[in-house]
């Protein structure tokens, strides 16, 4: 009989193997956390209440370190993230037009995922290229700097095609 296991459950049990693995300790919370941020793309009350049962501590333990670190994200992004800069050296070059253009041409509101589940725009701050402003980061290390609003669809179209 052929093995029925859904996206879902197989990633969960791919988080208890990695506990498993790390050993089911409160003192391994972080590293769990992040584990299964890197699986399942966010933190969801379902994944934090399942980290919470397997190490046997309060679903308040793990919302609390969650939400204490930036780094942890309780709503879904999309599978490739852009991340525009409005720190002020991006801002006074129109940063803020070329987020308006990537979220009019995705159709999103930032921090959304597209309805695909491909795109997520987020505001952030300095990205450290100020001399390159306006700036983009797309994905983890796609930097595009001095952009102009009537390049973005091209930007978008790239990673589209990236993906086909
Ligand atoms: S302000 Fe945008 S990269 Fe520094």
């Amino acid at each position: 009989m052929a093995d029925v296991c859904t996206t879902g459950e197989r990633l969960f049990k791919e988080l208890d193997e990695y506990i498993e693995s790390v050993g089911a300790k409160p003192d391994k919370l972080i590293s769990i956390l992040q584990k299964a941020q890197e699986l399942f793309g966010y933190l969801s009350p379902e994944v934090q209440q399942h980290i919470a049962d397997t190490l046997k501590i309060p679903a308040s333990q793990v919302y609390g370190v969650v939400t204490f670190y930036n780094f942890f994200s309780t709503k879904p992004k999309g599978k490739i993230q852009i991340k525009v800069c409005l720190g002020t050296a991006c801002y006074v070059k129109g940063a803020d037009r070329i987020l308006e253009r990537f979220l009019e041409e995705l159709q999103v509101k930032p921090e959304e995922p597209t309805k695909d589940g491909l795109f997520s725009v987020h505001p952030v701050r300095c990205l450290g290229a100020c001399s390159m402003a306006p700036v983009i980061l797309v994905g983890e290390k796609d930097f595009y700097g001095r952009l102009k609003p009537d390049m973005v669809p091209r930007i978008i179209a790239k990673y589209r095609e990236g993906v086909k």
